[in-house]
């Protein structure tokens, strides 16, 4: 038999697995990297485009974990992303539409192949009704362990400017452009990985659709792209060279205002930091939650609109 053959014998039976129901394969390293191997050198005889359905088809691979988003987007150097899932809300009341659409985003099979064994795909939380909501990255360590978005170290420093608004997190929605955490592949001995990096074009595609669908749901008076990330997800890719380009003025998400600000991690790298450079940045980033206190009907205090004076 060829390698292809080969490979074509093993796509099918993985096919099988699959269909009855399996989620993942056990296979060692050095059976991945001959696999990488084959699928490399038949891609090379022939052009074809088996590799994506046989890395596709795998969705999961090595022991005992599953294969990263980073390789299965990038074997043998093929793009192998699944199609961005298309999301039809059902009819029916707000709660109603949010749980579909939870449960539909936390059984997601691409979503949970992403996740370390152990770690959760995360989807929004909130106020169903909220008149601002938030939108972030992607989870971090902590948000993949509880599962909620914004529950570490930025989102510590996101619930004081939320309180700084007058409001408390209960009150407002929060979501993220991705509903896992994006593997780096350093791992910690317990499987758990180490570092957080942007998701990518293909990761971002991918999980849009959800919090597109989040957004038609809450239909918050104002949009909060936390990032530059967030700013790419809502309003284009190519519409910002920086996140200095994006802030300070007005935006539209499908009729939504939209206002961009620094992203909570970004300001706490400033923290600490005395230099006239790192108060304009807190500066600018409170100018812009003022601005949305503003655009959302909340009242502000003169000791709110002083803060940083
Ligand atoms: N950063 C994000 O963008 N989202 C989170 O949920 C946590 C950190």
């Amino acid at each position: 038999m060829t390698t292809r053959t080969h490979l074509l014998a093993l796509n099918d039976e993985l096919r099988r697995l699959k269909a009855g129901g399996q989620r993942t394969v056990s296979v060692t390293e050095e059976g991945l990297a001959q696999l990488r191997e084959a699928v490399t050198a038949v891609r090379a005889e022939t052009e074809a485009a088996i590799a994506p359905v046989a890395v596709a088809a795998l969705g999961v691979a090595e022991t005992p974990r599953p294969v990263t988003a980073r390789s299965v987007a990038t074997v043998a150097g093929v793009p192998v992303a699944p199609a961005a899932p298309e999301i039809k809300l059902p009819e029916g009341d707000k709660q109603a539409r949010w749980d579909f659409l939870r449960d539909r985003v936390l059984n997601d099979s691409v979503c949970r192949a992403r996740v370390c064994p152990g770690k959760r795909v995360v989807f929004g939380v909130g106020n169903l009704d909220a008149a601002i909501m938030f939108v972030g990255e992607a989870p971090g360590g902590d948000e993949e362990e509880q599962g909620e978005p914004f529950v570490g170290r930025a989102g510590q420093l996101l619930n004081k400017m939320i309180k700084a608004m007058g409001l408390e997190r209960g009150q407002v929605y929060i979501g993220n452009i991705l509903n896992w955490r994006p593997e780096m592949g350093a791992r910690n001995p317990d499987g758990s990985q180490t570092g957080n990096r942007p998701p990518t074009a293909e990761e971002m595609a991918y999980c849009l659709p959800f919090i597109r669908a989040q957004i038609a749901i809450i239909q918050p008076r104002v949009l909060v792209a936390l990032g530059k990330t967030a700013v790419d997800g809502l309003l284009g890719p190519e519409q910002f060279k920086s996140m200095g380009a994006a802030r300070g003025a007005w935006h539209s998400y499908a009729a939504t205002p939209l206002r961009a600000t620094y992203h909570p991690s970004y300001l706490l790298r400033q923290e600490g930091l005395v230099s006239a450079g790192a108060r304009k940045i807190k500066r600018d980033a409170w100018e812009d939650m003022l601005a949305v206190m503003e655009r959302a009907g909340l009242p502000i205090s003169e000791k709110q609109k002083n803060y940083f004076r």
